[in-house]
């Protein structure tokens, strides 16, 4: 089948948040991106969101495009189309006040508790994405060749559409996060309309519990992974979360891409949340950022004192508990934290009373902040990421993009986008930043400290390694040709 072809194909991208519409970490980022960097390959994409209000206020050119029936529970919404302004991407909403239009977030309440109702705010998502493309369908003039899923959140759309809305399209499911994988009381199975035959141990079945992410593995057409290194990972016990057996099976249809960027969004050169905007070939804007971070932040404003950065969810994975034991060492060798994340509220108050005890030396905010978030991206020297795993990660991405060197434990897409800077590599021109040997305490302490050598006694290695990162393509050029590779696979 000739490329041609596939270009008029239609595909329906679903997803539980997309960026800049509603977003709690980087499965909205790619959300938004991938999408756009497809329809711009010439597909014909549409995306499929639930109507949260964030989202219902955001979309232009809102209208209903037809009314959903035979739904679980609710009985009937509404299908609304309109348009990202920013990337003209087409988005299709679910618009139920009864089960998204609410205060909080996209999973969960102001408090930070689940809502107890997501299997069926997911599992309607899920359902009218198997319906858009089944025989039945409520659209007349729209229905997709290629239904692509992303995560637990959407994982019985490949099963709905098998088992239930007799769909000829091919699904896809790419697996954002295996720690994340919606296990319900098996009370669900009839709530939702899924046949109890395949409640089984091939089927959606996981120790007695209903499993959205395994119903997806299960029954779609194609399984990605957001890095090639992942995509082995989980086929692991230690990164499996008890899936790897049934990942294995699968193992030599698992196909890995690594995740892009945005780029007309995370480009130090245009960055509008930036007082100078810099590039690789005129990095001096970087020293002004990082004094107006320093200032902001509370921090002295030192150009020598190298200044560490970390943006994150503060959870297990990411691995910042890590980083607490190394703190006075590092501050022993003049270094500075400004770190902007929210979690764990242990993490946070040790965090928090970090910062207490050395004014001047470390920042902590917790919250979420976007602007802020590109400012520590871009004003930071280096920036800190010991993730126990991390199947992706944008910010190591966000960090070759800025000059802003990525510090990694070599799991997932971490340790296939970062190159170490060890002599080979800083003398053959691949150095990116820096890889610890395991995620410890004492690695992540002994990789900040080589660093952070280089950063005060070799300003001229230290600028060549920005300049490989910052000239690295890191958009979605190759990878969304990765995927349309996937699609005409499929389709054909
Ligand atoms: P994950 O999705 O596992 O959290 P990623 O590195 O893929 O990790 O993506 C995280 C995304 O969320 C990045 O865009 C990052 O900048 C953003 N982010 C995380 N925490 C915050 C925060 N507190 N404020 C603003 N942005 C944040
Ligand atoms: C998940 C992963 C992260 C990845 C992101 C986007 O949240 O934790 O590593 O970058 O999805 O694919």
């Amino acid at each position: 089948m000739s490329l041609k072809v596939l270009f008029a194909k239609k595909v329906l991208f679903v997803s539980s948040e997309v960026f800049p519409l509603i977003k709690t970490g980087g499965l909205a980022d790619v959300s938004g991106s991938l999408p756009s960097a497809l329809k711009h390959s010439g597909l014909d994409v549409r995306i499929l969101i639930p109507g949260y209000t964030a989202v219902l206020n955001q979309l232009s050119e809102l209208r209903t495009i037809a009314t959903l029936t035979n739904l679980p529970v609710i009985e009937k919404a509404e299908l609304l189309l309109g348009i990202i302004t920013e990337t003209q991407v087409k988005v299709m909403v679910i618009k139920s006040a009864h089960l998204y239009e609410r205060e909080g977030g996209p999973y969960a309440d102001m408090n930070g508790q689940e809502w107890l109702d997501n299997p069926l705010r997911f599992g309607v998502l899920s359902k009218v994405a198997a319906m858009l493309s089944g025989e039945h369908s409520p659209l007349a003039d729209w229905k997709p060749d290629i239904v692509h899923c992303n995560d637990w959140q959407t994982g019985l759309t490949p099963a709905y559409m098998k088992l239930t809305e007799k769909s000829e399209a091919k699904s896809i499911i790419s697996l954002h996060n295996m720690a994340f994988q919606g296990c319900y009381s098996p009370a669900w199975l009839t709530t939702l309309n899924l046949p109890h035959t395949h409640f089984s141990i091939e089927g959606y079945e996981y120790h007695g519990q209903l499993s959205f992410l395994k119903a997806g593995i299960v029954f779609a057409d194609a399984i990605t992974t957001v890095s090639p290194r992942y995509a082995q990972e989980i086929q692991t016990v230690a990164f499996g979360f008890g899936l790897e057996g049934l990942l294995a099976k699968r193992g030599h249809e698992i196909k890995g891409i690594l995740n892009g960027i945005e780029t007309s969004e995370w480009n130090p050169k245009t960055d509008p949340y930036l007082c100078k905007n810099y590039s690789a070939s005129n990095i001096t804007g970087k020293q002004k950022v990082k004094a107006a971070l320093q200032l902001v932040s509370g921090l002295n404003v030192d150009a020598d004192a190298p200044l560490l950065g970390v943006v994150s969810r503060l959870t297990h994975q990411k691995g910042l508990d890590l980083l607490l034991p190394c703190m006075q060492g590092l501050l022993d060798s003049g270094c500075q934290l400004v770190l902007l994340g929210s979690g764990e509220k242990d993490l946070e108050q040790e965090f928090m009373a970090l910062a207490e005890a050395n004014p001047g030396k470390i920042s902590v905010t917790i919250g979420y902040n976007e602007p802020l978030s590109h400012q520590v991206m871009a004003g930071c020297d280096l920036f800190v990421m010991p993730s126990r795993f991390e199947p992706c990660g944008l910010n190591q991405l966000y960090g070759l993009a800025y000059g802003t060197l990525p510090i990694v434990n070599a799991t997932g897409g971490l340790a296939d986008s970062v190159i170490d800077a060890d002599l080979h590599n800083i003398k053959d021109g691949s150095a990116n930043g820096f890889v610890m040997i395991e995620a410890s305490a004492e690695a992540l302490l002994a990789c900040i400290h080589r660093a952070v050598a280089l950063f005060k006694n070799d300003k001229t290695t230290w600028r060549k390694i920005q300049k490989n990162g910052m000239s690295q393509n890191l958009s979605w050029d190759n990878s969304a040709l990765e995927y349309l590779e996937l699609y005409k696979t499929l389709i054909s």
